[in-house]
């Protein structure tokens, strides 16, 4: 098929802006991990944050381990649905460790929140949320971002690991899609 660029109404953030604040991000949580005696543990949630975690966990300066969780809301839609599915959980045991949440977004903030509390059901010594894209209007607004990328306009992105029906992830910049591509 033709590629993607004619899908896309602008970029959001670029591809070098991108990897600016990957590399900001993780010297903040570096430092602020210096020295933890407890492992770290990275919880990438997938399938969003697949390209931000690889990049950002390349980019620390201090051991973690990785963890993975496949969680979906959204679907095929381009709004969600309200329920969190758990597709793939984490594998180790987070008992007494520093566990760093990796996201691509928070939008409604149902699955941040989900997952904050499904990960304390698991007595972590901490647990902080680093995400790359925030959107305004999230409804849990009491939701902690202790490292964020970037606050963005209301409107449906897609790139960087976020997907429209399971497309675009693969694109290194943030962007609009055209609402034509999405309304037929
Ligand atoms: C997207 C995105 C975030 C979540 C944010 O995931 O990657 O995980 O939605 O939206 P919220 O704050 O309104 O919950 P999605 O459910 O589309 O699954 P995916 O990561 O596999 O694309
Ligand atoms: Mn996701
Ligand atoms: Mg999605």
């Amino acid at each position: 098929g033709e590629w993607y660029g004619e899908d896309i109404e602008r970029v959001v953030v670029s591809a070098e802006a991108i990897q600016d604040k990957v590399t900001e991000l993780a010297e903040r949580v570096s430092a602020d991990l210096a020295g933890s005696e407890e492992d770290v543990i990275l919880v990438g949630v997938f399938k969003g944050a697949v390209m931000f975690m690889a990049d950002f966990a390349r980019s620390l300066t201090v051991p973690v381990k990785m963890e993975f969780m496949a969680l979906s809301s959204y679907g095929d839609a381009t709004t969600s649905s309200g329920t969190v599915r758990i597709l793939k959980d984490i594998d180790s045991d987070i008992k007494d460790k520093n566990v760093v949440i990796v996201e691509d977004i928070i939008d409604s903030g149902l699955t941040l929140s989900w997952l904050l509390k499904y990960l304390e059901g698991h007595a972590p010594k901490s647990v902080t949320v680093v995400s790359m894209l925030r959107k305004p209007g999230m409804q849990h607004t009491d939701i902690p971002v202790d490292y964020l990328g970037f606050d963005i306009p209301n409107e449906f992105v897609v790139g960087y690991g976020l997907d429209f029906a399971e497309r675009y992830r693969e694109l290194p910049f943030i962007g609009v899609l055209k609402p034509e591509v999405y309304q037929d």
